[in-house]
């Protein structure tokens, strides 16, 4: 009997990648994170979740790798060794059986990355060739997986904002209209909020106590009632462990540019959307998802900003994941997508 692989979507993130199995669900929902070996091998001790374990807890003979930056690999061989361990962990199944697979990117990336991309995939383990392995745009997937009428004659506005991208895109009859990648994200508002830090008290804290700082105390609004969080560092000077206390003010100044980045973004596609697809947009409001949106109060400052209403995803990690899933699900579908928004296996390799 022939074992068929289930099609795939794949949401490779620079923060985390999922990977959504047909008729299953989102099955991989795991940090874009390894461990290695310090030495010449860079021998791998784990990936995916069990990376995140590890890392900060290990010996200093090992090093975290992520190998993607601004939604980009960046580092090729470490991505296919993590692909490649997810898509087996995904499908359960032998290597013999290759799964079709739809993949996202981000918004107008050069066919090098594009290339990137699909060979990291079929290395990893999916199948190559002619309508076998699909890339996505980030936000129409997204829009897709918020459950967006894409593919009706009505526009539709969604911001992705993920841990190293800011992709926002007006999408209409199957397409990105318009569209504003930039290098801004969850990630970056953490390094904001380390600079803040140094800057203020002369210490140095890490990029999980960054993060934590940010989903815990960070506002893209001033908060109400101030609050105080204590975090714990290393004195810049003396190298000895310090604490400080942090004020909500100071973090929510510190979050501005990471807010006002994203808003111009939003602008620069509000200002190249046909005018009929901009009354679509003010009356169904615009869409914000991705892990980076949940920043407390984002939606609230947009919409004051803009005078338009503006929704957040009730599933802001999963809306591109379970969009490529939608079209693993519904195959059929690929074929009402732009060519746009569409990059369909071309002969690149
Ligand atoms: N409650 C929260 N408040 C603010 N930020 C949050 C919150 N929860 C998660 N994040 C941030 O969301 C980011 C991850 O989002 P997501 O998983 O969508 O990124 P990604 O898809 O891996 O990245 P990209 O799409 O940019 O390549 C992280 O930077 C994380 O700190
Ligand atoms: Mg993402």
């Amino acid at each position: 009997m022939a074992i068929i692989a289930p099609d795939i979507g794949m949401d490779i993130g620079t923060a985390n990648t999922r990977v959504y199995v047909k008729k299953k669900g989102v099955v991989i929902d795991e940090p874009s994170l390894l461990v290695v070996d310090r030495n010449g091998r860079h021998a791998i001790r784990a990936i995916g979740e069990e990376a995140r374990t590890l890392a900060g807890r290990t010996a200093s003979d090992v090093m975290e790798v992520r190998p993607l930056s601004d939604g980009m690999i960046r580092d090729f061989d470490m991505t296919q060794y993590m692909l490649q361990y997810f898509v087996r962990k995904a499908i359960g199944a032998s290597r013999l059986v290759k799964p079709r697979a739809i993949i996202t990117i981000p918004c107008r990336v050069s066919p090098i990355e594009r290339r990137a991309v699909k060979r990291a995939a079929v290395y990893a383990g999916v199948r190559s060739g002619e309508n076998q392995l699909f890339l996505i745009e980030k936000p129409f997937a997204s829009a897709l997986g918020l459950g967006l009428p894409v593919f009706d004659a009505v526009g539709s506005m969604v911001v992705d904002i993920g841990g190293g991208t800011c992709e926002a895109a007006v999408i209409s009859l199957g397409g990105v209209v318009a569209s504003r990648s930039i290098r801004m994200g969850g990630i970056k508002m953490d390094e904001e909020i380390i600079a803040y830090v140094k800057r203020e008290f002369n210490m140095v804290i890490g990029e999980r106590t960054a993060e934590d700082v940010k989903v815990s105390l960070g506002a893209a609004l001033p908060l109400k009632e101030e609050r105080r969080v204590l975090v714990r560092g290393r004195d810049m000077i003396t190298r000895l462990p310090q604490t400080a206390e942090l004020s909500s003010t100071r973090v929510y100044e510190a979050l501005q540019g990471p807010c006002n980045a994203i808003l111009s973004a939003i602008e620069h596609v509000l200002s190249r959307t046909p005018p009929e697809l901009l009354g679509d947009i003010m009356r169904s409001g615009i869409h914000l998802t991705g892990g980076g949106s949940q920043l407390f109060g984002l939606d609230q400052f947009i919409a004051q900003e803009l005078q338009m209403p503006v929704l957040l995803a009730r599933e802001p990690n999963n809306s591109a994941a379970l969009g490529v899933g939608h079209l693993a699900d519904n195959i059929e579908l690929l074929h009402r997508i732009g060519k746009s928004s569409f990059l369909r296996e071309d002969g690149e390799e």
